[in-house]
């Protein structure tokens, strides 16, 4: 319930109302987020970008500031789930081929603009291993980009015009929603519900298609919810997706961390989709390769962010496109890091699987530690989705407090969430988790921190003096 929040009822941006859609003038939204927008700048000569400028700030820095002003000790150290990096370096044989490519002169130059060819082979046959051996994707199916982030610019700009519109699930991956603010298409955003364990559902996706979208997003395993989207769900969304003829985009950033399951079958062709896999409701003359586009990060699997390293499958009608737009973003992707990697991924896999399996253990720990008034909405991946007990008191408050007073860095669902509302009641419930609901990442603590976490929100209940929430 949005209690002690001051309401206001905002347009949302440039979108305009739909015929046929019930959740559109819904949209509700906690006003709290602190400073979303950049200061204009002073004493330039010159003017800036309207669209950068109508961008949100990046929410991790404002989650740091309020951080900054805790004074840690060294028995209550700062106690950082806010951030979805991984916990650990990658393998020795990983950085020590990293360290000879980065030092020899062969790999200063540049390499083809989709990547290195041994890299983009190797990566297809992974696609294999992890989504079954009829998956039907080739090395020259895939572009490798700086990053996943700079995939999902790319398949952006391959796809839509300003003023054109995508369907992201809220919340949203944040620098998705700011990606597509930045290039003046419009998001349109497909509430999601904790009582469904935040899957978007595809009738309501369904309602939000007009002559302008372009693409729907999804991201599975999800950030921030964590959730994991079936297969059979994402094949609705891919079968909505071909009778509309719009692109299908999946980030999947996390896939490596589903520990139980495919994430999807839509690389295996219908003809070939096991009987038993009627179930995914994909068509008899299914193909990927018109209409789904699949976005891949090698940051968290291989654990190597700061090498930026991403990947983007798309049919070859789109790829002439992507590679337009990545002789202008990035002309190749970094050298080192490919060709470390690149005769190295099936060693590799233990290592993911491993880590997997180690988190998914600290998702089961967190659990069970955290004080039952804090309710986990949906869990998976990198993060827990929690919905705090404090009533009236919005996440953004709760998440500033615990950083700066206990040191526990978290993230608002306000940050992963719409800055606009309307006064309905089924706005409310449309976007409940822009009131109540905290991102925790658990990658990159270990267990000892998972505790202590815990520990410190049983504190908490007593010392805000926040009256907590009976149900
Ligand atoms: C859903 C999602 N996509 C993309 C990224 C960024 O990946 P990369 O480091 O490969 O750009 C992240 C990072 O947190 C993410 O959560």
């Amino acid at each position: 319930m949005l209690v002690g929040v001051q309401e206001r009822t905002i347009e949302f941006g440039r979108c305009r109302p739909r015929r046929s859609c019930p959740v559109r003038s819904s949209i509700v939204f906690q006003p709290e987020r602190p400073s979303s927008r950049m200061p204009l700048p002073q004493n330039l000569f010159f003017k800036v970008s309207k669209a950068v400028h109508g961008t949100s700030l990046p929410p991790i820095p404002q989650a740091y500031k309020w951080a900054a002003s805790y004074v840690p000790t060294k028995s209550r150290p700062i106690l950082d789930m806010s951030q979805g990096v991984p916990g650990l370096p990658p393998p020795k044989s990983v950085l020590d081929a990293l360290g000879n490519y980065a030092s020899d002169p062969k790999s200063c130059g540049y390499c083809p603009m989709t990547g290195e060819p041994k890299l983009r082979d190797s990566l297809a046959r992974e696609i294999k291993h992890v989504y079954g051996c009829d998956a039907d994707v080739l090395g020259d199916d895939i572009a490798l980009t700086a990053g996943c982030n700079m995939a999902f610019v790319t398949a952006v700009m391959s796809l839509a015009d300003s003023g054109d519109e995508v369907i992201l699930p809220v919340p949203w991956y944040f620098n998705h929603q700011m990606t597509l603010q930045m290039l003046g298409v419009t998001t349109v955003p497909l509430p999601t519900y904790s009582k469904e364990g935040f899957q978007p559902s595809p009738e309501l996706c369904e309602k939000l298609i007009t002559p302008k979208t372009k693409a729907i997003v999804l991201v599975s395993p999800n950030n921030p919810t964590g959730a994991v989207y079936r297969p059979a769900l994402i094949a609705s969304f891919a079968s909505l997706s071909k009778k509309h003829g719009v692109a299908l985009i999946i980030d999947e950033t996390y896939r490596d961390f589903i520990t139980n399951d495919v994430p999807h079958h839509l690389f295996v062709p219908g003809h070939l989709q096991k009987t038993d896999c009627k179930e995914f409701h994909l068509p008899e003359d299914w193909s990927w390769r018109d209409t789904f586009i699949h976005l891949f990060s090698f940051s968290k699997s291989y654990c190597v962010p700061g090498h930026r390293l991403g990947a983007i499958i798309a049919p070859s009608g789109v790829m002439d496109q992507v590679k337009t737009v990545l002789d202008c973003l990035q002309i190749c992707p970094p050298r080192p890091i490919q060709l470390a990697l690149q005769s190295s991924l099936p060693d590799l896999r233990p290592f993911i699987q491993e880590n997997a399996r180690a988190l998914a253990h600290r998702h089961e720990l967190f659990r069970s530690l955290l004080p039952k008034t804090w309710r986990i909405g949906s869990q998976g991946a990198y993060y827990a989705f929690v919905r705090h007990p404090f009533t009236g008191i919005s996440a953004t408050e709760v998440c500033r407090r615990m950083a700066t007073e206990t040191g526990i860095v978290t993230l608002p669902a306000a940050f992963f969430s719409p800055e606009t509302k309307h006064a309905s009641t089924q706005a409310l419930d449309a976007y409940e988790h822009g009131d109540q609901w905290v991102r925790f990442s658990v990658a990159n603590v270990d267990d000892e921190r998972i505790k202590a976490v815990c520990k410190r929100l049983h504190e908490i209940e007593s010392e805000f003096g926040w009256e907590v929430d009976a149900a």
